[in-house]
């Protein structure tokens, strides 16, 4: 185990998490995690002589799990005061949220399985923390500031919005009008939150630069493909044990987190199917070797299916209604809006949680069974750790220094979205190979000359 040394911070920060007596369980998970981010290490040796988050508040809505532990060990290595909340009632892991606290003295407030009620809760708690940057995985964090400081919470959702409009009472209407006023930036993990806030940024309710961390290449050539591949396997695997071998798996959506899920499938002897809305991804899955096709005809075949589109409803009723006896089927996208759980439930007539942790039996009127995993949530996160820590440490470092330029860009950036910095970018990737052991080849000078000049012809 490394050389770390903790200050002992019980009862010093902010919190609202499940149990601090786990933290022992939680360190430990911590600092294993911790051996497989070379190039996140890096950077923290780096903030912790240069500080260059000193006097900030940070907030950040992130999965709270041993990988993000050391983004927020990072963090406060380079000066930041920070406050990490759930992006997910699932995804937290209680002892890495009570070690953060007891051991790190970094403020969380985070439950495993917190009820919307809760999930808001903390989400305000965040913004109450006054954060000159913030940092979300989902765009939660910024949408519900945009909602309180505009009062729109009964505008355009209002059921669902009820637990925010609850917590929201506790800004006064002065608080609320200057919100944004100290935010310098925010970072942005994933592809839906990416799509959230450009779409915030089209409707000219941005108000402060936004790096869009998810759309670095060192970030999801790697983490939505290879991460996102291999947990949401993970996920299945611990949930059901079942043999991926000779099945039929049906994956719905051909993008970054598609193509690692339906390789990774493919690599366990599963045979694969996939479903796509765009022809450009459906041509490049067949021409990958996948049988395409719609989600109809799938449907009537597959045994197991994962959605992984960012978009909402992608199994529906009828698709439930022609499913195989014992079909099973999980989410790997962001929100759980990809499986219509809604129809799914008025089609049941018995209906039996917990079969296995993680999974629920649903038994239609047509008498079959469909076997949902985690919920319809995130299931590389429900029911399993999410990714590995060796991808997480691309991400998280490109995380870590866009707050870094963000920072030191403060009023030079407008109100949109923008990228990750190329020379980020290439830190992280020349990093990670330098920790990998690989060497590359250099541009020659002549190289450099060819590949800038146009006049060498046939
Ligand atoms: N599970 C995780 O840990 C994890 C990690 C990273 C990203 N994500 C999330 O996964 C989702 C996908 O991310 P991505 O980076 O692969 O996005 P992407 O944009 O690269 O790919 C999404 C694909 O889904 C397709 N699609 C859209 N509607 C569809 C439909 N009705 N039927 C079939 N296909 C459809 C799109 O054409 C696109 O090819 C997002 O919600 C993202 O936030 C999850």
């Amino acid at each position: 185990m490394n050389n770390v040394v903790i200050p002992a911070a019980a009862g010093i920060v902010k919190h609202d998490i499940a149990n601090i007596a786990l933290a022992e369980k939680g360190k430990k998970r911590i600092l294993w995690a911790d051996q497989d981010m070379p190039v996140l290490a890096a950077v923290r040796a780096r903030w912790e002589k240069e500080k260059p988050l000193a006097g900030l508040r940070m907030s950040a809505c992130l999965h709270v799990t041993a990988e993000t532990a050391n983004l927020a060990r990072t963090l406060r290595a380079g000066g930041a005061d920070l406050m990490l909340v759930a992006s997910n009632p699932l995804s937290t892991q209680d002892d890495v949220a009570a070690s953060l606290v007891h051991d790190f003295g970094i403020g969380v407030a985070a439950i495993h399985g917190e009820k919307p009620v809760t999930y808001y809760k903390h989400i305000t708690m965040a913004l109450a923390h006054q954060p000159h940057i913030t940092m979300d995985d989902g765009a939660d964090l910024v949408s519900a500031m945009l909602f309180i400081a505009h009062d729109w919470l009964d505008k355009f959702d209002p059921e669902k919005q009820k637990p925010l409009r609850d917590w929201a009472g506790q800004f006064t209407p002065d608080q609320r009008k200057h919100l944004f006023d100290e935010v310098i930036g925010s970072m942005e993990e994933t592809t839906t939150g990416v799509i959230r806030l450009r779409a915030m940024e089209k409707d000219g309710v941005l108000k402060f630069p936004v790096i869009a961390v998810n759309d670095a290449e060192t970030k999801h050539f790697f983490d939505n493909r290879y991460g996102t591949g291999q947990s949401t396997l993970d996920g299945i695997i611990r949930a059901t044990n079942v043999l991926l071998a000779g099945r039929k798996v049906v994956v719905a959506g051909y993008g970054w987190c598609g193509k690692g899920v339906a390789l990774r499938a493919r690599g366990h002897g599963a045979n694969v199917i996939v479903t796509e809305v765009s022809p450009i991804r459906a041509l490049e899955a067949a021409m990958d070797g996948f049988a395409v096709m719609p989600m109809e005809q799938a449907a009537q075949i597959g045994d197991i299916f994962i959605t992984v589109t960012g978009n909402m409803h992608i199994i529906r009723r009828e698709h439930f209604l022609v499913m195989k006896d014992g079909a099973m089927v999980c989410n790997s996208g962001h929100f759980d809006i990809e499986i219509d759980l809604v129809a799914l439930n008025e089609e049941t007539v018995q209906y039996t949680p917990n079969v296995r942790p993680e999974v629920e039996e649903f038994r239609l009127k047509n008498g079959k069974r469909i076997y949902v995993i985690g919920g319809g949530r995130l299931v590389n996160l429900a029911a399993a750790e999410g990714h590995p820590a060796s991808v997480m440490d691309m991400s998280f470092a490109t995380q870590a220094l866009a707050t870094e330029y963000c920072v030191k860009n403060k009023g030079r950036l407008s109100p949109k979205v923008h990228p990750v910095p190329r020379d980020v970018e290439e830190f992280v990737a020349a990093t990670k190979l330098a920790s990998m052991g690989i060497t590359i080849d250099q541009l020659t000078d002549a190289q450099v000359k060819y590949l800038s000049g146009w006049e060498h012809g046939t």
